[in-house]
């Protein structure tokens, strides 16, 4: 069984400024989010992760940071920030945040000095070239929204580096000092005590930025030496890593815990966000059984975290273009739910058709496989979207607490609202709240509840093992067991419509008294356990044995 508290998280996403407001301005804060902390425990949630509260201009929606060592004061001040790290302590909860040093905004004083003063010491803390880079056209992460990877700056007369946006240039990992203050804002947000860190764009800070080099080498060392040094001032403190990269790559991102040391305890699984999306779209398993397959040996303590959505767009660019229009034909057929022609930018409701029962399915599907799960806000009540916001933000409307004004978000007037609140169609707050779902036994939300804690009760999951059991199955269904030294637990999940039969005879020998723990409807009696039945969309998990 793992002792260690990330193998066992669940892991819950959120935005202060679209979570709640407590001071009426219309922006959610701090103190809202700690009157909230007693719903998320409830909930089950045991760890936040909170995207960038840093203070920051928010041309994009703060992974822009201005200052790494402050809190926005839109949020609050770090006087608050200490106390819902004390409060969710309290409850039990863990807090880590957004730690987003691939580049800063172009307002950040580091980068104001370095851009006006050759003579600044900041001017070479990030990556300049004298003339137009003939790359610069390449390596655009948001196409569509971005023209260029260097860009002219007029102030310093010189080109400028920024993977991303314009107005987010990079800093340079080449440069010890850049290396050093990225250890230095670590040491001083744990010191603050937060948990660990989810590591924005990754495989971009340790890049080693050259003009006319679009492909330069990666610097995994800087990982190594950022582990030490994390691990020193926090024993059990986490680096969560965003870096969406191809599956032969993504094994050096751990480190091998021998020579290279370790590096990163956690890496968001891309690779199987794409196959789920895949699998639910074709109703058919067979992606996430290829994954599952394909997965590589992590070393000891490294570990998935598994999401369906998340605070950007749904990626498919690691599918093959005949499985990404199968998605997007299913999941996001105008051209006004794509993004960057990769994406998706709805939530899972919407996608779903709104539909209650596939809904269960693919976050019993979610929560069952290898990895922590991680669920983003909303999530949890069936949030709908707003495809009349720009890009990313359609995803990033306000919390919906009840059916008062705004959704009970913000007591501001609406055009104070940070972003509107959807209140018309099937996902208007009226109809998809957490006050009427929390009276409601049947609702999501308490599905929600009921399943999280089911999960953890289950060590297995998660932490442990996941291998495809191959059964005789019907064709939209997927079985998989989860194992370790505290016990099994087997999985069936229908991703058809279709009702089914499972023939699970050949684990009979093993099933010391199975008995649902978790299902979508009251199946009978799990008996001598020979065939057993799945409804269309249903899940069934089954505990086999236990052993403490
Ligand atoms: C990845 C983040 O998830 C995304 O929201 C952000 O825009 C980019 N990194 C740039 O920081």
């Amino acid at each position: 069984m793992s002792d260690r508290w990330y193998q066992k998280a669940v892991v819950y996403c959120l935005d202060i400024d679209t979570y709640a407001d407590s001071n009426g301005d219309g922006i959610g804060d701090i103190r809202g989010l700690i009157g909230r902390l007693d719903y998320l425990a409830r909930l089950g949630v045991t760890c936040l992760w909170l995207n960038p509260i840093h203070p920051s201009p928010d041309r994009d929606d703060g992974y822009d940071v201005a200052d790494f060592y402050n809190v926005d004061p839109r949020f609050g001040t770090l006087g608050d920030f200490a106390e819902l790290l004390h409060q969710a302590d309290n409850l039990g909860i863990k807090v880590i945040i957004d730690l987003v040093v691939n580049h800063t905004s172009d307002q950040h004083p580091w980068f104001q000095s370095a851009r006006s003063d050759p003579e600044s010491p900041f001017r070479e803390w990030y990556v300049w070239a004298e003339s137009a880079p003939p790359d610069r056209h390449q390596g655009m992460v948001f196409p569509g929204e971005q023209g260029e990877t260097w860009s002219f700056d007029r102030t310093a007369k010189l080109w400028y580096y920024h993977r991303f946006y314009k107005f987010q240039p990079d800093l340079n990992i080449k440069n010890p000092a850049v290396r050093e203050e990225i250890k230095k804002i670590c040491a001083f947000w744990l010191q603050l005590g937060v948990a660990g860190f989810r590591m924005d764009a990754v495989p971009f800070i340790i890049e080693e930025t050259e003009p006319g080099h679009p492909n330069p080498p990666k610097n995994m060392e800087f990982l190594t030496e950022l582990r030490e040094h994390v691990q020193w001032r926090k024993g059990d403190s986490v680096l969560l890593a965003e870096a969406n990269v191809e599956p032969e790559q993504l094994v050096g991102f751990f480190g091998d815990g021998g020579g290279s040391g370790n590096r990163i305890h956690m890496l968001f699984d891309f690779m199987l966000n794409g196959r789920l999306m895949l699998a639910l779209a074709r109703e058919n398993p067979e992606a996430i059984i290829e994954a599952l397959r394909e997965t590589p040996k992590l070393p000891r303590g490294g570990q998935w975290a598994t999401f369906l959505r998340n605070h950007d767009e749904v990626d498919l660019s690691r599918l093959t273009a005949e499985q990404r229009a199968d998605v997007f034909a299913k999941f996001g057929p105008e051209p006004e739910m794509q993004l960057y022609g990769r994406g998706i930018r709805r939530r899972l409701a919407p996608m779903l058709g709104n539909d209650r029962k596939r809904l269960e399915l693919a976050y019993a599907l979610q929560f069952s496989l290898r990895g922590t799960p991680v669920l983003r806000y909303g999530e949890e009540i069936g949030m709908g979207d707003d495809l009349a916001l720009e890009g990313r933000d359609a995803i990033r409307t306000p919390m919906q607490w009840s059916i008062l004004p705004n959704a009970g978000f913000s007591t501001a007037s609406k055009a104070e609202l940070v972003r509107p609140v959807v209140d018309h169609g099937d996902f208007a707050y009226e109809k998809v709240n957490v006050t009427q779902q929390r009276l409601d036994r049947k609702s999501l939300l308490s599905w929600f509840e009921r399943m999280i804690r089911t999960l953890r009760e289950a060590p297995e999951v998660g932490a442990g093992s996941c291998t495809h059991v191959d059964v005789p199955v019907p064709p939209g269904v997927l079985v998989h067991r989860a194992d370790d030294s505290t016990g099994t637990m087997l999985f069936v999940h229908n991703l058809g419509p279709d009702d089914g039969t499972v023939d699970l005879s050949s684990l009979y020998p093993e099933a010391e008294s199975p008995n649902d723990v978790l299902a979508d409807r009251e199946y009978a009696d799990l008996g001598k356990f020979r065939e057993i039945e799945v409804a269309g969309y249903g899940y069934r998990w089954i505990r086999l044995r236990r052993y403490s």
